[in-house]
């Protein structure tokens, strides 16, 4: 008789024939970082997740690199007061982000450094392009998202992340950089962005909730597919090194898809509204936190991603250490 079951009678043979292992040095740390001294913040949404102070966030980045994480992507948190319509913060000489993001690659010359390229974190609207009379222009924003991408390049990022869904932001931050002598930052777009519930606790953390009406006119409509395609075939024309797809757990027929597509690397951001699921079920008692992590990182490689931004990665990276 034909029994698939023998090759699951022990954990040994189950490894041997495990088709999928989640591996640390594909997982990308999204840190939350803000200016000045003082103690890290907790986010009540995000259990386990912190705001860092620029002093305290070098500590939080070498107990990572202890722990085999050697990626991460930073988001700055700006007071109300640093905010404006064009976000001009994110290029200002006094941006302390910038600084930062020098800092740390002074540091830790090896780890790789990501920064998203959008509007939202320095706009008094909360949007992700520029908004005129409640409208937010395409082309207008274009230049902005150039202006902030070379100053990140110019502070040592390795990777951009234009996370903002304006058409033709990858050609136009390409050009940028490759203009202004950048032409070994590679850009890892936020291809298949979703207008999607799961980022909520993120705008929390970052207190960049749009300010009147919602993202639905730039980030993709739930629903669809084939448009993810459509995204895809535009991002690599335009210079993409690496494609992601956003959120990654109730998309991962769209993974699967774009990975099926794709002649470039593939990544899934795991969201803050997928960690708050699982953490708050936890919590409870209904779930098995460690088990869910480990499932969810999972089906989400499985489904095709190479890549993975979670904020999960230092759960991850304490597990395989402990084993
Ligand atoms: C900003 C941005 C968002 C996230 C990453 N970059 C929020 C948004 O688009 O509203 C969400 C990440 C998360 O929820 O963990 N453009």
């Amino acid at each position: 008789m034909n029994r698939p079951r023998r090759n699951r009678k022990s954990e040994s043979i189950r490894a041997m024939v495990r088709e999928t292992n989640v591996s640390l040095s594909s997982l990308i740390y999204p840190l939350f970082v803000f200016e000045g001294k003082g103690d890290r913040i907790p986010i009540a949404s995000m259990p386990g997740i912190f705001r860092w102070s620029q002093e305290e966030v070098i500590n939080e980045v070498e107990a990572c690199v202890n722990l085999g994480i050697h990626s991460f992507v930073l988001f700055p948190v700006f007071p109300e007061s640093a905010k404006d319509k064009l976000a001009s913060k994110s290029f200002a000489e006094d941006n302390f982000y910038l600084h930062l993001i020098s800092k740390l690659k002074s540091l830790f010359p090896h780890i790789t450094l990501m920064s998203d390229v959008a509007m939202d974190p320095y706009s008094s609207d909360g949007h992700d392009g520029l908004v005129i009379e409640g409208k937010i222009l395409n082309d207008e924003t274009l230049p902005i998202l150039g202006n902030m991408a070379v100053a990140q390049a110019q502070a040592g990022i390795d990777i951009v992340g234009p996370s903002d869904m304006m058409d033709g932001r990858v050609e136009f931050i390409r050009e940028a950089l490759d203009d202004n002598g950048f032409t070994d930052v590679s850009i890892m777009s936020y291809t298949a962005k979703y207008a999607s519930a799961c980022y909520g606790p993120f705008r929390e953390a970052l207190d960049s909730a749009p300010r009147s009406g919602d993202k639905k006119t730039y980030q993709m409509d739930p629903a669809n597919r084939m448009e993810a395609l459509r995204e895809l075939e535009l991002d690599l024309m335009e210079g993409a090194d690496m494609v992601m797809v956003k959120p990654a757990t109730l998309y991962l027929d769209i993974i699967s898809d774009i990975k099926m597509h794709s002649n470039v690397p593939v990544a899934a951001y795991n969201v803050s509204g997928e960690y708050a699921m699982v953490k708050a079920a936890a919590e409870k008692g209904w779930l098995d936190g460690n088990r869910m992590m480990n499932e969810m990182l999972l089906s989400i490689t499985r489904a095709g991603a190479d890549i993975i931004l979670t904020y999960f990665a230092k759960e991850f990276a304490l597990q395989e250490k402990n084993k």
